[in-house]
């Protein structure tokens, strides 16, 4: 080791001193990321793959680049940092201070401080490595110590160097009911940007993830990747930038599109984090190591249970009363499913809330629909032995509502401009204390008037369009920013007064997709699009980074082209719910969705706690196949899909993972409509776990919208 650390034990850390041509490594079971610091004082990244064997051979390293680069310097490309000092100065110089180690967050943080050496700017680079989940967690601090403000204009949480042969980015774009497309393009000279500039429903066009593979494009089973994804619920951006020596740097952080930040003397800027895991074998494996690691660290409730719920959204919209919803609630006990989930359109009286023009913002039960209030649906809920759940949407205003006439002041817009409304509402200034109070309010206030809700499900259906805030005054590029940091404020107080409400967050879809979102919500909605085959290319695309229990599939009546088993075998590849009338489908489906709900519950500790793996895409043919293996191998269940197969579609047996090898298995159908037997070739037989990993099983069919359920039992 060529380590000549003097390390001094603190309270807590160790901090260890670092001298020219010593090296800081971070560290997981199988991946090393290596910093090292030259005698110039400054830091660069030697080191970011596949976990080095012999500690000695990091001296063998390259020297790499800076590993945090800085504008106003010699770099010629996209800096991480770009700050203004009080006297006006451009430039920034990160020198090596210290870097400590300790115990954070259940994973192992090093700190490495680095301080200009004109300025009293102090730049901390924080990296919580998980060992067994092969996570690193990352995020930066910038504090200023001059004598007044600096200006932040770029306050990047991370950035990684790769010096590859090629690399390749797949990205995750789309629009409202059409998310999280997968496409891949080579990164070549220049840069490729993913941002948005959204604001609230920031992600409606892309999600703030990413996969980059390394030396050639890597699949679910083989080839050097990098999934990347950001926690901040505002404006992002990834940069990735290939330079003149074909080098790539990579750089994540909140999108400084209009957002330049002042910091007073003596604060702290604290950027979000930036997760990422690194495999050299696949994307598949990278996927579940970040299901893991968020069901363990980063999810609400993460290893907890969740509800099968019916909503009443796409069974009603707005026309309902109780009469109506407790009918509901009736077919809800039926279907045998966890909860009733009331959605938009039980409040407001003025305006009330009888289609999305109107209402917003005023949160009292609309009287005539709901003569008796919340309280009498919560305990008809009660008495029907199901739970009861509220949609919400809290940070939003219609201009037709009590609170736009009472709070004008309240609302995000251009003062001196003519309104702009994005499905007829706009946004509430979360930047202001006094509104973040109201949104929390909205919460509190039907807690404490009726402790029997147990779900929320959070809308937030605007972007922030003409944005100016009445609040902010003469720091208005600090609206897109501190909007997210008065959310996370309301979002805190709601779980410390109510740590074990479970929420869904729902942002006319995925529009606000995130890992630190997701430290609120123990769910979240992954499109209005429920057409079973959309939604099989949607939650394919969101497995990439979240599991299947955070990912809400809702079996509706959008393609009605597809049986009602093959839509809800569709959802019960995530966490399962209906939103449909039961009167519109026949008995046998009835009876079938009862048989799939009993069989839904069985599995959840596959579905939501086991491994998954992407056996066949959607996007490579006429077919789609998905897994989840339970952690103790002892069952397994897969998922089969013929989309539209052509005649004359070749279909070959698919190869099972994640198998015992020794182990017996059996094979068994479910999920079959009354009356149907299993076509499946073996149905019913015993195999080894090696022959289904080698051989495998002929899963598919040439049926057009055929599904099938299998599940793999242990002997
Ligand atoms: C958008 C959501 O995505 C839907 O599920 C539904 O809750 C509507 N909003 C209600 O307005």
């Amino acid at each position: 080791m060529n380590l000549k650390s003097t390390i001094a034990l603190c309270t807590l850390a160790l901090a260890q001193s670092v001298f020219a041509d010593d090296f800081i490594r971070i560290n997981t079971d199988n991946v090393d990321l290596v910093l090292r610091v030259k005698d110039n004082g400054r830091v660069y990244q030697s080191y970011l793959g596949k976990h080095l064997r012999y500690e000695a051979d990091l001296q063998n390293l390259p020297d790499g680049t800076e590993a945090y680069l800085t504008h106003g310097m010699e770099d010629y490309f996209e800096p991480a940092i770009d700050i203004q000092h009080t006297d006006k100065n451009p430039s920034l110089l990160l020198k090596y201070v210290s870097n400590t180690t300790s115990s954070k967050d259940g994973g192992n943080e090093t700190v490495v401080t680095l301080k200009d050496d004109k300025y009293p700017i102090t730049v901390k680079l924080h990296y919580i490595a998980y060992p067994k989940e092969d996570i690193i967690k990352t995020y930066t601090e910038i504090e200023n110590k001059e004598k007044g403000a600096i200006v932040l204009k770029k306050y990047a949480s991370s950035m990684l160097h790769f010096s590859n042969a090629s690399y390749y980015l797949t990205e995750f774009s789309g629009d409202w009911a059409d998310e999280a497309h997968i496409s891949t393009t080579q990164l070549n000279f220049g840069k490729k940007i993913l941002d948005t500039k959204l604001g609230s429903r920031a992600n409606m066009f892309t999600p703030p993830m990413f996969i980059l593979s390394l030396d050639g494009e890597a699949t679910e089973r083989t080839g050097e990747c990098l999934l990347g994804t950001l926690g901040w619920t505002g404006n992002f951006r990834f940069t990735f930038e290939v330079d003149n020596k074909g080098n790539l740097r990579v750089i994540s952080g909140i999108n400084p599109y209009a957002s330049e930040y002042s910091l007073a003397a003596g604060q702290t800027f604290t950027t979000p984090e930036f997760y990422f895991a690194y495999s050299h074998s696949g994307t598949g494996k990278a996927s579940r190591n970040f299901h893991d690691w968020a069901r363990k660290y980063q999810l609400k409730n993460g290893q907890g249970n969740r509800m099968t719920l019916l909503n009443n959204w796409e069974a009603t919209y707005f026309d309902f009363n109780e009469e109506k919803l407790c009918g509901l609630m009736g077919e809800a006990v039926k279907l045998g499913v966890d909860m009733f989930l009331l959605d938009d359109g039980w409040f407001a009286n003025k305006y009330p809330r009888h289609s999305d023009t109107q209402g917003l913002g005023d949160w009292d039960e609309t009287k005539d629909k709901l003569p008796n209030g919340v309280g009498r649906l919560v305990d008809e809920a009660a008495k029907k032995g199901i739970k009861f759940g509220i949609w919400i949407e809290p940070e939003m205003v219609n201009p037709k509502s009590e609170l736009y006439e009472k709070h004008k002041d309240w609302v995000i817009h251009l003062p001196n401009r003519d309104e702009y409304y994005f499905r007829n509402q706009m946004v509430l200034d979360l930047s202001n204390p006094k509104v973040q109070d109201f949104v929390y309010g909205v919460v509190d206030n039907l807690m404490t008037k009726y402790p029997g809700i147990a779900f929320f499900k959070w809308d937030c259906n605007s972007p922030i369009t003409n944005i100016y805030s009445l609040y902010l005054k003469d720091k208005q590029t600090h609206l897109y920013v501190d909007y997210v940091h008065g959310l996370y404020k309301v979002l805190d107080r709601i779980k410390a007064k109510y740590p074990n409400l479970p929420m869904m967050l729902c942002s006319g879809g995925s529009g606000r997709i995130d890992y630190q979102a997701l430290n609120y919500f123990t769910e979240f909605w992954a499109s209005d699009n429920t057409d079973p085959i959309e939604r099989l290319f949607i939650q394919y695309g969101y497995s990439f980074f979240y599991p299947a229990k955070a990912t809400c599939a809702h079996v509706t009546t959008w393609n009605r082209n597809a049986s009602v088993k093959f839509r809800t075998d569709v959802a019960m590849m995530g966490k399962l719910g209906f939103d449909i009338k039961l009167d519109d489908i026949n008995e046998d489906d009835a009876t079938y969705c009862h048989t799939a709900v009993k069989n839904y519950n069985r599995l959840k500790p596959v579905v939501m706690e086991g491994d998954m793996y992407r056996l066949v895409s959607p996007y490579t043919g006429p077919h789609a196949s998905t897994m989840f293996v339970g952690k103790d191998k002892q069952k397994a269940v897969v998922f089969a899909f013929d989309i539209y197969p052509r005649f004359g579609d070749k279909r070959h047996n698919v190869c099972l993972e994640g198998l015992d090898a020794n182990r017996q298995y059996k094979v068994c159908e479910i999920n079959m409509m009354p009356n149907a037997s299993s076509s499946l070739n073996g149905n019913d037989r015993i195999y080894s776990g090696d022959y289904l990993m080698t051989v495998g099983l002929d899963i598919f069919t040439g049926n057009k919208l055929n599904s099938r359920v299998i599940e793999i039992t242990a002997m």
